[in-house]
């Protein structure tokens, strides 16, 4: 007499093509899903401002208002702030805080021609300008800063709570300096 197992179907080879298909299909779905991911969400950079946008990387800070005994108050206080969800061109770039903080915001006594030390740039789509980057604000590794600006996700804009920060100030160097090249330039060529 033949011995009973409990899913004989299981052991007909008939049923092995089955069986293959049934396992390719749970795995076809799931390689493609990873593959899929990996494409559409690129790491953000972190974008290097050009001289012309007054500014220069400073690196990425974490917020402070989760410090106990500040009463919420930011890394990046007393300026001005500009909130643009994307998605699409309304939505926030590094270039429109760089901007903003330049000059649209104006400065801290309401001109529009003043510009702030700091531009820093949270949370994908927030830009926040001020005179002075709280002491209390640590500074974190790079990595940490990587939400996509939400009108262009190829950018880096800061964290959850942690901020893309940008420094003024260089800019004029770095021109002074290319102007020194220049003049070097001109005085090596004269003497030839
Ligand atoms: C960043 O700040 C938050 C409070 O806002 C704090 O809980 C967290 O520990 C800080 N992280 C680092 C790495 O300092
Ligand atoms: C998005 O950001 C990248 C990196 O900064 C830049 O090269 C590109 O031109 C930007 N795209 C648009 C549409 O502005």
């Amino acid at each position: 007499m033949r011995r009973l197992t409990p899913f004989p179907f299981l052991f007909q080879a008939s049923f092995l093509p089955f069986l293959s298909i049934f396992l390719l299909a749970f795995q076809i779905p799931t390689s493609k899903a990873s593959k899929v991911i990996r494409a559409d969400t690129p790491q953000p950079e972190i974008v290097i401002p050009p001289p012309s946008s007054g500014y220069v990387y400073h690196g990425c800070y974490n917020e402070t208002t989760g410090l106990p005994d500040t009463a919420g108050a930011r890394a990046l206080s007393g300026g001005a702030d500009l909130v643009r969800p994307g998605p699409g061109s309304d939505g926030m770039t590094v270039e429109m805080c760089w901007e903003f903080c330049r000059t649209g915001a104006g400065d801290a006594s309401g001109g529009t021609s003043g510009r702030f030390m700091f531009a820093g740039l949270e949370y994908a789509r927030e830009c926040w300008c001020a005179q002075s980057l709280s002491s209390l604000s640590k500074k974190l590794p790079d990595s940490e800063c990587n939400l996509p600006c939400e009108g262009n996700a190829t950018q880096a804009c800061g964290g959850n709570l942690k901020l893309t920060v940008y420094m003024a100030g260089a800019a004029t160097a770095r021109v002074a300096w290319a102007a020194g090249l220049v003049a070097v330039g001109a005085i090596s060529m004269a003497l030839l």
